[in-house]
């Protein structure tokens, strides 16, 4: 039998039922961050900036952003944040457990926007993970960037990301990493202090050149999008990474629209261009 009722049982079955994704690494980055490599039934086949629909069962499900670059392989790399019941869940599975995976969602980055171009990724906090996505196949093929500069901000030492990899990019992947925090709330820290908005007026900047990628709290895109317009960068020029309440992922239930966008859709990467007749989309 092959009725419209089936033909849309399979487009949901499709879409809503996830697949089983083992974990085979976990390792804590931060007091309440936690790295998760999963290896997947099927191939992730994602873009840079997209995101899965992580589950665990009977408990919910939760959109996470995908910090691997794409490899076309079954590997899936997350950091999770404990901040209530389900990411609270998955942080107390360990090597062997399983997890629901559906996706990958959203938009994300094309690197046919940023070849050719010098290249500035500001992260804040978390936003290093999806960012992490761009800035892996970026570097694969370094020789087809300008000049490239991560400025990353975190609140203090004890909660910056990847430092491993902060130290391996900043002397071995020909890019220019800045790394601040608000504060050092006397930790040890070697780098500087100060908000990502803090070094872009004094970079060394060919505006019409740079293209910029932004992941972080939204508090932060409105002044970093201000201090870069200021140096004569123009809004085409600007990719923002925007995170709203997510439930389905896939443009069905509305948690996530802001006017007449859907943020899981036609996001979470947005070209700061497109946004400019809706102000909401920075609040
Ligand atoms: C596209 C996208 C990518 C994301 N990527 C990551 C990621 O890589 N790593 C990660 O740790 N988190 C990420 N998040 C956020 C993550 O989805 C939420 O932290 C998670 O849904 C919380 O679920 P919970 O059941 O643990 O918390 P809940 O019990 O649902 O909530 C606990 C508290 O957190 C608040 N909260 C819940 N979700 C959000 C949210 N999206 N924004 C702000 N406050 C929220 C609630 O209001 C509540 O106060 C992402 C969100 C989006 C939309
Ligand atoms: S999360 Fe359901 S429409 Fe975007």
């Amino acid at each position: 039998m092959n009725t419209a009722a089936s033909r849309y049982d399979r487009i949901a079955r499709e879409t809503f039922i996830p697949q089983i994704g083992k974990i085979v690494e976990v390792a804590d980055m931060t007091a309440k961050d936690r790295f998760f490599r999963v290896v997947l039934e099927n191939p992730l086949g994602h873009r840079p900036g997209q995101f899965v629909m992580v589950s665990v069962l009977g408990l919910g499900e939760a959109p996470i952003s995908i910090s691997n670059g794409p490899t076309g392989d079954n590997i899936l790399e997350m950091v999770i944040r404990r901040i209530g019941r389900l990411t609270r869940a998955i942080h107390e599975l360990n090597v062997g457990d399983e997890l629901g995976i559906r996706g990958p969602y959203g938009s994300g980055f094309s690197l046919d926007d940023f070849y050719d171009r010098d290249v500035l990724f500001v992260a804040g906090g978390l936003g290093l993970v999806p960012l992490r996505s761009l800035i892996v196949p970026v570097i694969a093929e370094r020789g087809r960037f300008g000049d490239i500069t991560l400025i990353s901000g975190c609140r203090n030492p004890a909660e910056e990301l990847y430092r491993d990899q902060l130290e391996r990019w900043t002397t071995d992947a020909g890019m220019d990493v800045i790394r601040l925090v608000d504060s050092t709330e006397n930790m040890p820290w070697k780098f500087g202090t100060g908000l990502v908005t803090e070094p872009i007026p004094k970079m060394t900047m060919d505006a019409e050149k740079i293209v910029v990628a932004l992941c972080g709290p939204p508090v932060m895109y409105k002044f970093v999008i201000k201090t870069l317009m200021l140096r004569g960068v123009k809004d085409t020029q600007i990719f923002v990474d925007l995170e709203r309440r997510m439930k389905c992922g896939v443009g069905k239930c509305g948690h996530c629209q802001i006017n007449n966008i859907y943020c899981c859709q036609d996001g979470p990467v947005f070209r700061f261009s497109d946004l400019s007749a809706i102000p909401e989309a920075l609040q």
